[in-house]
């Protein structure tokens, strides 16, 4: 339902638009988001979750709540259609925390994930009143504590737990083993949540519960089987002392077939879900970014050069520093010429390769191509998460257009940035003027 399609005349269509026209008129390289197909899998997600987890929580609550990781794709207009779909946001950062908030996502649906949230980031989250800040270690509950004292607030907290799971994706986007960075042990969380919750009434916290995330382009359903009975199991040792649990964030990480793997569907996962975590009578919360936004995004580039020799390399004006994922994980990404070929045209294998200064900027490598010529455009498929979010400037090449198909129009998102722009963010000291030395 996501990828692009055929369209009359041999053109791919995505969002029911021609795709070459749309470079034709905005120019590449340039981000393309459907609307459609956003909405299409907020609502597929949502549903199973609802379908696995349909019986409210005794205070009436729905059992279930849906957050849209900014992180994946953090475009207002995308923020707007998850709200409007009943998502909150789950964001990790203060800037994350306005572009929610400015996108029409209510205070209360906001959680608070990260490790190193700054205080003027926390104060900024208790000050909206979010629904949770998901602590990562005892010095940021004492942090938290004094900024909420201070406000005359309660600070909603949860514990980050971290389960020490491997969720067998790439190493750089796992977050659940002991080793990693993110939350607290969990043999020490009992005893910590413990104390917040007893100090409850004499303290600015609140401890709602518990949260945890394993990693990112999760495919397999064991890692997410593993660290959520790991979770169930700290439930009920808290239960056990007699502590509440109101709130179990399950986190993100849901893959998506990149190459046409084999990949888990939301139901899969709402099913592991509801199997450990449903009946403790805590309401739970799940983080998806990726598979809400990967397939509803494509990047548009044209074909600058085309070199021949040891290899076949053609060269695309789309670059490292547009889309990362490539150069920094290994990956795979389909690309497909906006024309599609006759049939028959026979295929050759190329390298895809970007404009920056580094061996690194690779799109594909033999991948097997039809032949290009100079001005041709390509689409580089599944780009709506984590793409435009992690583009720089590098090179001095200006953050791409961004543009969204919705109900049969095209509106721009982010305009093209011009170089004078970027320029003009910089300062030259005045001893370094030409003229003064
Ligand atoms: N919740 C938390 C606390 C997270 O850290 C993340 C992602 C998510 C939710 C959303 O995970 P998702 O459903 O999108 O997998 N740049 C990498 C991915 C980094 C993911 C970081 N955390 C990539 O391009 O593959």
């Amino acid at each position: 339902e996501a990828a692009p399609a055929p369209g009359t005349g041999g053109e791919l269509c995505f969002g029911g638009q021609s795709l070459k026209a749309l470079a034709r008129t905005y120019g590449t390289p340039c981000w393309v988001m459907d609307g459609g197909v956003l909405r299409t899998r907020c609502q597929a997600l949502a549903g199973a979750f609802k379908a696995a987890l349909s019986t409210p929580l005794p205070d009436g609550r729905s059992a279930v709540c849906c957050h849209y990781a900014v992180k994946a794709q953090d475009s207002l207009a995308c923020l707007a259609i998850a709200a409007q779909e009943g998502y909150g946001a789950d964001i990790v950062s203060g800037g994350e925390l306005a572009r929610a908030l400015k996108a029409g996502m209510k205070a209360e649906a906001v959680v608070f994930s990260g490790v190193g949230k700054s205080d003027s980031e926390l104060a900024d989250a208790i000050k909206a009143g979010i629904g949770q800040i998901n602590v990562e270690n005892e010095g940021e509950l004492e942090r938290i504590a004094s900024l909420a004292s201070a406000m005359g607030r309660v600070a909603r907290v949860a514990l980050r737990v971290n389960p020490d799971v491997a969720a067998q994706t790439h190493d750089k986007i796992s977050t659940g083993r002991a080793e990693d960075k993110f939350g607290i042990a969990w043999e020490k969380v009992p005893a910590l949540y413990k104390s917040v919750q007893q100090a409850e009434g004499h303290s600015a916290l609140r401890m709602v519960g518990l949260a945890v995330h394993l990693g990112s382009q999760i495919m397999d359903p064991q890692p997410y089987r593993q660290g959520y009975q790991r979770l169930a199991q700290l439930v009920r040792q808290l239960h056990a002392e007699g502590l509440r649990v109101d709130e179990i964030d399950c986190g993100g990480g849901l893959g998506i077939p990149y190459q046409g793997e084999e990949a888990m569907a939301p139901q899969a996962w709402a099913h592991i879900v509801a199997e450990t975590l449903g009946g403790l009578g805590a309401r739970l919360h799940v983080e998806p970014g990726r598979w809400l936004t990967g397939p509803a995004g494509v990047l548009l580039a044209s074909v600058v050069e085309i070199k021949h020799g040891a290899r076949d390399f053609v060269i695309i004006n789309a670059g490292m520093n547009d889309l990362l994922r490539p150069a920094l994980y290994d990956a795979w990404h389909g690309i497909l010429p906006t024309t599609l070929p006759a049939p028959g045209t026979p295929l050759h294998e190329a390298d895809i390769v970007g404009p920056i200064c580094e061996s690194s900027d690779i799109f594909a490598r033999n991948r097997p191509m039809p032949p290009f010529k100079r001005g041709d455009t390509v689409a580089i498929l599944d780009a709506g998460a984590y793409g435009a979010v992690m583009s720089s400037t590098y090179n001095t090449r200006p953050l791409a257009p961004q543009i969204l198909i919705d109900h049969g129009q095209v509106a721009p998102l982010r305009k093209q940035q011009s170089v004078e722009a970027l320029l003009a963010a910089e300062t030259m000291p005045g001893w370094l003027l030409p003229g003064q030395r």
